[in-house]
């Protein structure tokens, strides 16, 4: 099985951050989203992948070459024009293996066996209730793919498509993601996967759905804190500082510095980061960045950010009423 994992959009949503970084090399928990993407599907035996990069491309790849000994393509989009167009642009790698296509700005409690050991296609899906935002499957009663809609307005389905592919027939998706550049197929100005699934469902392609509940988009700011929560859950891992009081679960690099501070619940302090006398809950405090004499709270600052606070000097009388 060959893993596809897309990366090549801007990340507006979470500006200002990606004006520096790619938004795949953001730190959730401890390390990049796409280092736990890699982690998940190379500890599943996953041995060749491609990666689709564009917006800040360089940076990708120093990244996975630096820290991964996988066989991995890179794969220029030089405009991002859509998912679809994404995984007809990395189509030159794919031989006939299967594909498991997996979106890069989210984390999933992955299990691949399930996968390979379908007969068929199949999309990953979850039960959501306004199906608006997302591209949908309408199912039949043996739960085979009819049809694929993307972001409905009418409720045809509450099965969102999660960002998770499994497709079996590598050669019929290379020729329809073809049909759809040659015939420039697009829905909301954009070549989508779900138009080149429906012209596989079109060809005879059978399609199943397996179910996805751990499902961790990193997309905008409120929802890549959400996931450091969750991970942080997962796994927590820290170390014991003099003068330092830890309210676990958090994450402490061990090239952190931290004195004098409070952290955690649910912190993240990357490598080389440095906190001093502040309360960090909540909050992702990346590489290299300096926090003192402060209070974070549902925060991320950025690698190498220096954010400062102040101790207040009060000198206030007896019955007095002070709201800082
Ligand atoms: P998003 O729709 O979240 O796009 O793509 P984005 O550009 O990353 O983020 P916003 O909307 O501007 O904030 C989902 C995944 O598909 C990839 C993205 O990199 C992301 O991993 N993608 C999307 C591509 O690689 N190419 C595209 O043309 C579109």
């Amino acid at each position: 099985m060959r893993a596809v994992i897309p990366v090549a959009g801007v990340g507006t949503r979470l500006r200002p951050h990606t004006y520096t970084l790619p938004k795949v090399l953001l730190n959730v928990a401890g390390k990049p989203i796409l280092g736990h993407i890699l982690d998940s599907i190379i500890s599943q035996g996953i041995e060749r992948i491609t990666i689709v990069t564009g917006y800040m491309g360089k940076l990708v790849q120093d990244y996975v070459t630096r820290n991964y000994k996988a066989d991995v393509s890179f794969i220029s989009q030089r405009e991002s024009l859509g998912l679809g167009h994404a995984i007809w642009v990395a189509s030159e790698t794919f031989d006939s293996e299967p594909l498991m296509i997996i979106l890069g700005d989210t984390i999933f409690d992955l299990n691949l066996e399930l996968a390979k050991k379908s007969d068929f296609s199949s999309i990953g899906v979850k039960f959501v209730d306004d199906p608006r935002r997302f591209g949908v499957v309408v199912l039949n009663n043996q739960n085979f793919v009819t049809k694929f809609v993307e972001k409905p307005q009418e409720r045809v389905s509450n099965l969102a498509i999660v960002g998770l592919y499994y497709v079996k027939n590598t050669e019929l998706i290379k020729a329809c993601l073809n049909r759809l550049i040659k015939e420039n197929i697009r829905t909301k100005d954009e070549y989508q996967l779900t138009d080149a699934l429906q012209l596989m469902l079109d060809e005879g392609e059978q399609f199943t759905t397996f179910p996805v509940d751990g499902w961790y988009d990193c997309g905008k700011s409120e929802t890549l804190l959400s996931t450091n929560r969750f991970l942080l859950e997962q796994s927590p891992k820290s170390r014991q500082m003099k003068d330092v009081v830890i309210i676990p679960p958090v994450f402490i690099d061990d090239h952190a510095i931290v004195e004098r501070s409070v952290i955690g619940p649910y912190a993240t302090v990357a490598r080389e980061a440095q906190v001093k006398d502040s309360v960090i809950r909540d909050s992702i405090v990346s590489d290299g960045a300096s926090v003192s004499s402060t209070l974070l709270e549902q925060s991320i600052i950025g690698n190498n950010a220096v954010v400062k606070g102040n101790f207040y000097h009060l000198n206030v009388g007896n019955s007095s009423e002070v709201n800082l």
